[in-house]
Parts: structure tokens; sequence; C-alpha cells
């Protein structure tokens, strides 16, 4: 994507009042796809407003699937599998891997032919640990180099079932085979070396498809689909993770984030930051197609370093948590950090240039990342196109006097377009 606007941000505010972030992003994503391929009309609420879902919306279109959204519910009619057509244009999945890696899997099983494409960052992501165990289930996907780089070719077919044994824990992988294993004959079994999110598994349970969860780390899927569903989604915690940080780092800040999404393999950031003395309450209120919703409270105050094990399902919310830590007492360590190199940018080199630019001392190996937290200063910083940069620097520039500057703001959009906005809200710059 393109990086060209400014965003020029006054610190030293407080952040106080309630706010839903935007639509959990994961949940939207795979909301989009299991109302395609069940019978009947899914009704969704609150879908994320992001271009990474815009992405698989358009995708599914393009595959013939009719969406279309009235006064914030979209209505995804499913005509199952065999409804899907094949396209007469390149799939674009834009700068979402989980577009194209969910889509790879699904169209594994279509007999039909494909091509998944995306933007610079996407073309430049690791393919081969999705292309292998579909070819493994009789798939025929190519790309460049050998199917490792997007574009890819997908030519579907039958599939037949498999023990796959997955080198790396991946959420968007394990779907991507449970998409597959849903049109094969026989039962799948996938096994990741760590949990990955698991929210496939319970979307899909409620909604009565043959999925059954062995352990944290496996899951069984026989042929067969699910029903169509209603679904309000929750707020994306993710998102949240920049404003509980954003609350925690500027003092006087008082903040309630209503109707977030609370599977506790998505909130582990909300632990590392209680464990660094944050004071932070959560509260489950509801419960939708098996996940867990509810508030989380914030209140500033100071922080001491702490170790993050990106093995405790922290995987999206490292860039948040390096902004805490900078403003941490003591060396934060980052450990078992190699897959945030292979995310949008290389998170972990895009963090040490922006972080450095703060003041405070960032060092990286390539599995490990440590931060020695000070006393921050303005800056202008860079988002490398990559909207979790963009947040995690907005969130530091909102909690140091003076004004910082961010270029490449457009990246925000991704998954949070409204950010700015709803900073200014609480800060009350915006009445
Ligand atoms: C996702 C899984 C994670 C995460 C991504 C969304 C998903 O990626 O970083 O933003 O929806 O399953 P990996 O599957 O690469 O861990």
């Amino acid at each position: 994507m393109s990086s060209v606007e400014d965003l020029v941000i006054t610190g030293g505010m407080p952040i106080r009042g309630r706010l839903r972030v935007p639509g959990c992003k994961g949940i939207s994503h795979r909301a989009l796809i299991f109302g395609a391929i069940a019978e009947g009309d899914s009704h969704v609420r609150g879908l994320a407003p992001g271009a990474d879902v815009r992405s698989t919306a358009d995708a599914l279109g393009a595959l013939g699937v009719r969406i279309h959204d009235v006064d914030g519910t979209t209505t995804v009619a499913g005509h199952g599998f065999d409804g899907l057509i094949e396209p007469t244009t390149v799939l674009d999945c834009g700068n979402s891997a989980t577009t194209m890696r969910l889509l790879a899997g699904l169209l594994s099983g279509r007999p039909f032919l494909s091509v998944l494409t995306g933007d610079a960052s996407l073309v430049e992501r690791p393919m081969a640990r999705v292309a292998e165990p579909l070819r493994a289930m009789g798939a025929w996907i190519d790309g460049r180099h050998n199917g490792e780089r997007a574009p890819l070719v997908v030519r579907g077919g039958s599939l037949t079932a498999t023990d796959a044994r997955l080198p790396v824990a991946s959420g968007q992988v394990k779907t991507a085979l449970v998409l597959a294993a849903l049109q094969a004959a026989g039962t799948t079994e996938i096994v990741e070396p760590a949990p990955s999110r698991d929210h496939t598994e319970r979307m899909l349970g409620a909604t009565g498809a043959p999925i059954e969860q062995v352990d944290d780390c496996s899951v069984r899927v026989r042929a067969g689909a699910p029903s169509p569903f209603d679904l309000a989604v929750p707020g994306d915690p993710s998102s949240a993770a920049f404003f509980v940080v954003a609350a925690v780092i500027t003092p006087g800040s008082e903040l309630l984030l209503e109707d977030v999404l609370l599977n506790p393999g998505r909130i582990e950031f909300v632990e590392v930051l209680q464990r660094m003395g944050a004071h932070i309450e959560v509260q489950q209120r509801d419960i939708r197609l098996g996940e867990p919703v509810g508030d989380i409270a914030v209140t500033s105050g100071p922080l001491r370093a702490t170790v993050v094990d990106c093995r405790e399902a922290i995987i999206d919310e490292v860039p948040a948590l390096a902004v805490a830590a900078a403003f941490a007492d003591g060396v934060t360590e980052f450990r078992e950090v190699a897959e945030m190199r292979v995310k949008e940018t290389d998170r972990i080199a895009t963090l040490e240039q922006e972080l450095s630019k703060l003041g405070v001392g960032v060092e990286s190996r390539p599995d490990a990342m440590t931060v020695r937290g000070g006393t921050p200063g303005s800056a202008m910083f860079d988002s490398h196109g990559d909207h979790r940069i963009a947040l995690a620097v907005a969130v530091a520039a909102n909690a140091i006097d003076g004004e910082s500057r961010i270029s490449g703001w457009d990246a925000a959009a991704i998954s949070y377009p409204a950010f700015a906005r709803d900073l200014a809200g609480l800060t009350g710059s915006v009445a």
C-alpha cells in the first residue's frame, strides 16, 4: 500500500471515557468465509471496517458470493462450497495474509483455477507453510519460488484427509487446512507445535460444522459445512491493546473499552501488562459463537520491565507491548520473536528503528528484542506501511509532551481507519 499521509499528534493529554474498538478482524474474515460456505443467509453486525476484511469480501464477491451491507449489518448469501464459481479475475488480497492463506485452503477443494496476489508486502510473506500441507491433501498449488511466495495459483480438486503436522503454530495455516478438510474425504487431524488462535474451532463448532478440538494443539475435522448464523462481532482485542497501552502510559487516564473479544488466546497482553504493574480489569458479559466477550477497564500508572515470551499467544500485540516497555522502568526482554519478522513488515526491525527515535535503548537478535525503558521524547516516526507500527507510535506520541509526526499514517486503515478520530475523542481534542 502507498504510505503518503502524515498524522501530527500533540501528546500529554489523558485518555478518558468509553470506547468500542472496531470489530475483530480475525472473526470478521472467518464470518464472511464461513457464511459463504453455509447454505443460506448469515447476518453479521459490526464487521471489521479495515481494508483487510474488505479484501476478503471482495475476493468472495469475485467467487460469486453475494455480500451486502445495510445499516452496519452484513448479509452473506451462502450457497455452500458448490456455490463458489471460478473467478474471471485475479483475487487481490491486498495487505491481508489472512485472506490469502484462508482462501488458498478454501480454493484447494474447488474444481477450478484461482490466482491469489497481494501488495508489495504480502508477496514477500511466506506461503510454503500453507502450500505444502495443502499439496499433501492433493491440492495443486504453485507460485513464485515454487509456491513459497505469491502470486499463488490454485487448481482445486478432490482432496483426501491427512495427518498434518505443522512446523509453525499459525491460526491462518490451521484455518486454511480446516477449510480444505471440510471438503476432503475422511478425517483430517491437524497438529501444531504450540497453540494458535482458535476462532475457527469455536465459530465452526458453534455453527454445527464437524470439527473437534482434541487438545490445545490439535484439531480433527471431517467433511461438512457450517449452518448459517447471526453474529454481532466483538471488538478486536489487538486494536484494544493499543488503547489499553495508551491509557496505561498516559498519566491521568481512565478508560473503559466495551464489548471486546476476550478469547483467552487473544488477551494474554493484559496479563503481561498486569505483570508490569498496570491497573487493568476484565469483565466477561457474553458468549457469541463460542467466544467470550466483555469489557476492559484501565487506569494509568507506572510500569516495570518484564519478560515477554511470544509463545504466550502474543503476536499482533508485540508493537503495543514494545511501546509499554519503552515507558517502563528497566529492561524488558521479548523472546521467541522470529515470527514477528515475517509479518506485514519485519516488526522487530521496524520497532527497533522507530522506538530508538524515542531515545530509549532497543537491541535485537534474530529471535529476541530488548527495550530499555526511559523517558521517551517526541519524534518524527514512520509507519513503514505497517498498520500496527503506525498505531504503536501513535500511542507513544500521545503519552509524550510536545508534537510528534507519523508519516505513512494511511497504513492504519488496514485494521483501524478511525483510530486518530477515536484517540482525539478520548483526549478531548474532538468534541
Ligand atoms: C491470524 C493469525 C495470526 C495473526 C494474524 C491473524 C488469524 O497470524 O498474526 O493477524 O486470523 O488466524 P499467524 O497465523 O501467522 O500466526
